[in-house]
């Protein structure tokens, strides 16, 4: 997990992200996640050499991050955090309670061969 720049005043908090500033990567690519239906889950792939920061920019989620061998939970709900995903770890983003915001800065432009979509073609991939 990345603190974040963050500053507060009587007028509310701001955050910040921007790159070379914390973040171990060049900010390419950043999207958001919302409108997520109660019991949906988001990702369920890895990506090869693509690097992610993960935000709770609003409400909470549980990204599990998964390294071939073992799994770990991360439950976000702190906007001045940032969750580092490192290339070839398999992600699963689930249990958003409403309103939840999800944004994603990736270090690369969106590139569908980056992307492993079936788990065990990952564990493949790890192997070799
Ligand atoms: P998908 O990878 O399934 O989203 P998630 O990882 O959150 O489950 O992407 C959903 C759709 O959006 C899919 O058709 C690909 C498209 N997409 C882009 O065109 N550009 C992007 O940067 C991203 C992240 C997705």
């Amino acid at each position: 997990m990345i603190p974040l720049p963050t500053f507060t005043d009587s007028r509310g908090s701001m955050s910040v992200l921007e790159q070379f500033d914390r973040i171990p990567f060049d900010i390419k690519r950043i999207y958001w996640i919302y409108d997520i239906p109660q019991g949906e889950e988001r990702g369920s792939h890895a990506h090869k050499n693509q690097y992610q920061l993960i935000v709770a920019v609003a409400g909470s989620f549980t990204v599990e991050v998964d390294d071939g061998e073992k799994q770990t939970n991360f439950r976000l709900d702190n906007p001045t955090h940032g969750l580092m995903v490192m290339p070839g770890t398999w992600r699963t983003v689930k249990d958003f309670t409403p309103g939840s915001v999800c944004l994603v800065a990736s270090s690369d432009y969106y590139n569908v061969d980056d992307y492993i979509r079936e788990y065990n073609d990952f564990l493949d991939w790890k192997k070799g």
